[in-house]
Formats: C-alpha cells, structure tokens, sequence
C-alpha cells in the first residue's frame, strides 16, 4: 500500500525585510546574509497572524469538501504555540469547517513536529486506508533584534494532506532516526525569543545528519547515486548547501553537479521567506518541486529532518504521476513576489508589537489580507475570524 503526500499548502505573511538592508542597519555586509547565510528575504509576522491563523491560510489553499469530510486526524506540529494546554490543532479544525469526529492535537520537537506528525499519520492511515490526515507545521521564529540569530528569523505554515495512494509522494519504507538530549536551542516557558548556541546548532545538525544517512545508505543499500534530490530543514539555506557537501564530497562529479542543482531548485522559497521551524522542510519541498526542471514521475527525493534538542530523521520517497500539476502551479512563487516589503525600522516595530500583544487588546485586521486573522484576545480567549 502507498502512504504519502497527496497535497501540500503554504501560507506565510504578505510583509517582508531585505536582507541586505537588514545587514546594513546591523553594520554587517550584506554578503554575509545573501551568500554567507543564503537568505534574500525574511517573512516579517504582524500581530493579526499566529500559528493557527497560518495554518488555516495554508490549509485554505489545498482543501476541497470532500478532502475535509475524509479528514480523521488533525495533527498540529509548532514550537511556537498559543496556549499551554489547548492544542493549535482544535482551534484550526474548528475554523476550517472540518467535522467534530476526528482526533487533533498539537505535537512538539522543535522544527521535527511536523515530520513526527507525517511519521504517525503513515501508521494511523495503514489502519484507516480510506481516511486523510491534515499535518501542519506552522510557527513564528523569533531570536530577538540585533542577536546573532536575528537574521534567521521568518514564518509560516505548511498544510500537508496524507492519504494512500497520494498524487505527489509516496514514502519509502525505511526512515532512520536519532534522538540526543542537547542544549543546542530551546526557549523557556516565560520567554516569545529563543535562546540558541547558534554555532553549535549548526555543528549538531551536521552531526545527526551523518549519523542518520549513513544509518540509512547502510540498511538500504541506497547510495547518493540512487537520489534525484536530497532537501533538508533549512534554518537558514547554506546550513542544507552544507549537509548536502558532506555527502557530493564522496559523489561521483556528475551525482554532485545534479545534486547540487537539485538544492538549488529546493532552497529558492525558503532564500525569501526564512526560517519557519517545523515547515521548514516541506516549504523546501514544494520549492523543488516547483522550480526543478528535472525531476519527473518516479524520482527519489531523500529528506533530512532536524529538531534542535535534538531529533533528526531521514526518510525518502519517490514522486507520483500526480506531481506535475502542483510542479506548474506558480501560485506560491506569485504570492511571493507580490509581498509588501518593510522598512527594517517598520519591522522592528512589528516584532516589538508581536511581544505586546494583551488580554483585551483589537489588533489591526484592516492592515492584513489574509483570509484568516487573530482579531485580538477577549477574556484571555483568542478571536479569529475567518473573511
Ligand atoms: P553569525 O555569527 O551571525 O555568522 O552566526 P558567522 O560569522 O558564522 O557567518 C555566517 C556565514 O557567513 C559564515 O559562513 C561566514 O564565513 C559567512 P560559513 O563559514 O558558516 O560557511 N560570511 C560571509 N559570506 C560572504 N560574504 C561575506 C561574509 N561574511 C561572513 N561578506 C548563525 C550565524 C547561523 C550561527 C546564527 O545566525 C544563529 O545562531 N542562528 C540561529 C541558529 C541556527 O539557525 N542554527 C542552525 C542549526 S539548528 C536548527 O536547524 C534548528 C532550528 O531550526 C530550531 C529548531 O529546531 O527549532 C534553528
């Protein structure tokens, strides 16, 4: 039986921040955010959107009826929730319409949530074959102005509809995986900011994904040669440019050249969005697909997933018939560019208020186009509303 990928939904916000002119204002050369970091563009959150109203934008963009009516598990990964008991995915089902006689809730393993989540959805769908299941990976990264990890901030979610049978993925059997208690990024329950060892998160990444391919090559007999594309999580878009040499360092020249290609396909999305944690790696997903000119039915893509704390699977597919609609679709690479772009003066203002936003507060709804928006909070309840 097939179990994979049947749709994929991106949403982020409609502001952004150049990153050259980010670099100027932190005295910084602007190679060292485009080149050094591989980062053009930072998705900037205003206070009318969070992980659920992202969530459902993206959802919004996928869903039919009768995908919604097939739903049976709703399964919310983010790092950057909004409450500390009540899942994000209830809030999100509710929204999107989708019936009360399902299962949801909210997973959490810092960028991994949303590949745990696609992990449980294979084995709830090997017992209900006839059922779907809606994994989001929705967060707002933050790190604080002027901190070293300021210029890989951004957000957004992915919605990915798992089915058997699916159009555009359909996993392999074999995933490997490791799970190491690390101190290399976490955020303590009082603060928005994350604190990070940046140095040493990039170190540990690299670190699990050796660990975890080479487990995978060994108990697959698969070598780079057999993958059409390798895409990873992409905190900031060289940190997958470095994974990816470890393994075309031993390629043959040709298997590193088409590689390398592949990448550069997977990373033209996330270069103008930035770092969106749990979605990370399936925005670099849909990236490939949309802007690979190689790739066709019967493909392998190999994935790396990475949660600092730390949790990294590796895990591949091969690509279905279905595949080529959502490789012509430019919706996502239209939306981008239409984006309005801030002032790097407008976008520390927009994060200030992101910290400040309060009990009893009317956010500014007028100012955002999204379909879904966080009106404000009433009685310590968040209001959404739906246009
Ligand atoms: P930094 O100190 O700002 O930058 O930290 P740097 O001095 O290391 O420079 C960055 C790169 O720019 C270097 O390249 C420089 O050489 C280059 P590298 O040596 O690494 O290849 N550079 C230039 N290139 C061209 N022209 C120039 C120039 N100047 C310098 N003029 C760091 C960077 C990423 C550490 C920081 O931004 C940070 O802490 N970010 C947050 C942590 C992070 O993203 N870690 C990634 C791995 S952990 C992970 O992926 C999990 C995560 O997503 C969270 C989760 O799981 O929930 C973060």
């Amino acid at each position: 039986m097939k179990i994979g990928i049947d749709k994929i939904g991106f949403a982020t916000s409609n502001l952004y921040v150049d990153m050259a002119k980010l670099a100027r204002a932190r005295n910084e050369e602007p190679g060292k955010y485009l080149v050094g970091l591989g980062q053009s563009k930072m998705a900037v959150i205003p206070t009318t959107q969070d992980v659920v109203t992202l969530a459902c934008n993206a959802a919004e963009k996928i869903l039919t009826p009768e995908d919604k009516a097939e739903i049976g598990l709703v399964i919310f990964g983010t790092e950057s929730g909004i409450d500390n008991s009540k899942s994000a995915a209830v809030y999100a089902a509710d929204l999107l319409g989708l019936s009360e006689k399902i299962r949801a809730f909210e997973i959490k393993q810092a960028c991994y949530g949303a590949t745990a989540g696609i992990a449980m959805a294979r084995g709830y769908l090997t017992l209900n074959p006839t059922k779907k299941v809606l994994v989001f990976g929705a967060d707002i990264a933050r790190y604080g102005l002027k901190t070293s990890g300021e210029s890989t901030q951004g957000g957004g979610a992915v919605a990915v509809l798992l089915s058997v049978d699916p159009s555009i993925l359909a996993f392999d059997p074999k995933t490997t995986y490791l799970a190491r208690d690390i101190m290399d990024f976490w955020r303590p329950l009082d603060r928005k900011e994350a604190l990070v060892e940046g140095k040493y998160s990039s170190q540990a990444y690299l670190d699990f994904f050796t660990e975890v391919y080479t487990d995978y090559v060994k108990q697959t007999g698969l070598t780079s040669a057999d993958f059409d594309a390798l895409i990873f999580h992409l905190p900031y878009t060289k940190m997958g440019l470095k994974a990816l040499r470890l393994v075309t360092e031993k390629a043959t020249p040709e298997v590193a050249e088409s590689l390398t290609e592949e990448f550069e396909a997977s990373r033209l999305y996330n270069r103008n969005v930035g770092n969106l944690y749990t979605g990370s790696l399936y925005l670099s997903l849909l990236s490939l697909l949309q802007n690979s000119t190689k790739l066709q039915s019967g493909s392998r893509i190999g994935l790396f997933s990475y949660g600092s704390g730390a949790q990294g699977e590796f895990f591949s597919g091969v690509l279905q018939d279905g595949f080529t609609a959502l490789a012509n679709d430019q919706t996502v690479a239209t939306m981008l560019a239409q984006r309005q772009e801030v002032s790097v003066a407008e976008y520390e203002q927009i994060y200030q208020a992101g910290l400040n936003v309060k009990n009893g507060m009317q956010l500014p709804i007028e100012d955002d186009p999204a379909p879904y928006v966080l009106t404000g909070i009433q009685d310590h309840q968040l209001q959404y509303l739906k246009r």
